[in-house]
């Protein structure tokens, strides 16, 4: 295996396609136009105004009439596969059917399985498997520390010949400073990012909900907000203390955005997350007790909720990543206290972003297309774009379209998701990962043939 960072997506026949007068934008690229777009063989050959490019003898016809839209596909760098070991959740051929249904070309798995992705013999294992069955592209972040334990740091640098993006203890916080800052010295000599959950622990202390009024009212154990932003400030300041390339996860509070600004603008190399829940839902949705909108860190106060929608905007918070992270039914349905933390999302990211944010005039289309493409680039890859001579990395979308969320079912192994039942606008029909057809929606694919 090489030495580079590595994607790795099953062999699948290239796709030729013609997406004949679609409304194109790719903000990156300065793309906001009707036009005729050719894939020839998996890659952009031709892009030209409506009319112009005809299919030849090879291409599907996709005639968009001038009303279906054409992204760059999306790219997540934050998702749960739950591959090695809790396959009864998710694998990678579910997870990535998933992913491809909302649109992603490429997304970045975390390592809190079961046992950990924690040595290069797992990494590549993971590799080969993703080549049988990723229908999307798949990356690692394998451990921080062994076994996610904490104590002791993984083998950074054969992680990385092994092809592993970064490294990240995601599901738990790197406790100790001192190690953390030994791993910031090992990411400076191995490259890759250091993508930190951040929570501190004799703060969280069990807890089930962002500590509030909220909890208060349903008798929950709190979190605080400050279990998030203590760790946040230390750890920029560790970061810019060691010139190291470091990644805030999921973040969701004010006092994190805070801490981050300050540090950014002292020249730490920091960048960071947010996921849709967070910017979608608040501690109040919780009233009902819903297991689904159990998630770590939890759902912020509508306060919290309203600087994260800004720091997106301004882009101090960089990209959007959904930490989809599917838990078997079973495992869900029990008292609040008790159910796992997390929720699916890769299906509903899109959609739900478009129709309660974009839609109401919250944020930009053109900054949300950004935001779900601008991962690949914070951890060193190429990001998908709408050019000539680029590979086919296309989410086509249907934004008149309405859907109620998970009401035909999922692609995802799990039906854990906080946003089901939500009426959403915008449909993706249609994503071309790594110029194949990763996703065809049922409909769509029936008017197709
Ligand atoms: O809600 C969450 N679920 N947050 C995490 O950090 C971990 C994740 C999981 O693995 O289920």
């Amino acid at each position: 295996m090489s030495g580079a960072p590595q994607l790795t997506t099953a062999a699948r026949d290239p796709a030729s396609v013609l997406f004949s007068d679609v409304r194109a934008l790719d903000p990156r690229a300065g793309i906001q136009a009707r036009c005729d777009l050719l894939v020839s063989h998996g890659e952009i050959a031709a892009i030209g105004e409506p009319g112009t490019i005809s299919p030849g003898e090879d291409a599907e016809l996709i005639d968009g009439r001038g009303e279906l839209q054409l992204f760059p596909a999306f790219f997540d760098p934050h998702v749960h596969l739950r591959v090695p070991g809790q396959e009864h959740k998710e694998d990678l051929e579910t997870g990535t059917r998933a992913a491809a249904a909302g649109g992603f070309c490429a997304v970045i798995a975390m390592p809190n399985t079961d046992p950990p992705i924690d040595s290069a013999p797992i990494l590549r294992s993971l590799h080969e498997l993703a080549a049988q069955e990723a229908r999307v592209a798949v990356g690692f972040l394998p451990a921080i520390s062994k076994g996610l334990r904490g104590a002791e740091l993984t083998e950074m640098v054969e992680l990385r010949a092994a092809g592993a993006l970064g490294f990240s203890d995601d599901g738990r916080p790197v406790a100790d400073a001192g190690l953390l800052r030994d791993a910031m010295r090992y990411q400076r000599l191995a490259g890759g990012v250091l993508a930190l959950h951040e929570e501190e622990l004799s703060l969280a202390a069990g807890g089930v909900m962002r500590e509030g009024p909220t909890a208060a009212r349903l008798g929950l154990r709190g979190i605080p907000a400050l279990a998030e932003a203590t760790m946040v400030a230390r750890d920029a300041a560790l970061a810019l203390a060691e010139d190291a390339r470091v990644h805030f996860q999921h973040l969701s509070c004010e006092g994190s955005l805070a801490a981050l600004a300050a540090h950014k603008s002292i020249g730490a190399q920091l960048s960071a997350e947010v996921t849709p829940h967070h910017l979608l839902l608040c501690d109040e949705d919780l009233l009902g007790l819903e297991t689904a909108l159990k998630v770590n860190p939890p759902l912020a106060s509508a306060a919290d909720r309203s600087a994260l929608r800004s720091a997106l905007r301004e882009g101090l918070i960089d990209c959007i990543a959904t930490d989809h992270a599917p838990h078997a039914r079973e495992e869900k349905e029990v008292p609040i206290e008790q159910a796992p933390f997390g929720s699916t999302g890769l299906e509903t990211a899109f959609a739900a972003l478009y129709s309660e944010l974009v839609l109401p005039g919250e944020l930009a289309l053109s900054r949300l297309i950004e935001a779900l493409t601008a991962g690949a680039e914070l951890f060193g890859l190429p990001v998908p774009t709408i050019a000539r001579g680029a590979p086919a990395n296309l989410a086509l979308v249907d934004l008149q379209a309405h859907w109620v969320a998970g009401e035909q079912g999922w692609e995802s192994r799990a039906a854990n998701c906080c946003l089901a039942g939500r009426p959403l606008r915008g449909r993706v029909l249609m994503t071309l990962a790594g110029g194949t057809v990763a996703y065809r929606e049922r409909s769509f694919a029936m008017v197709a043939l």
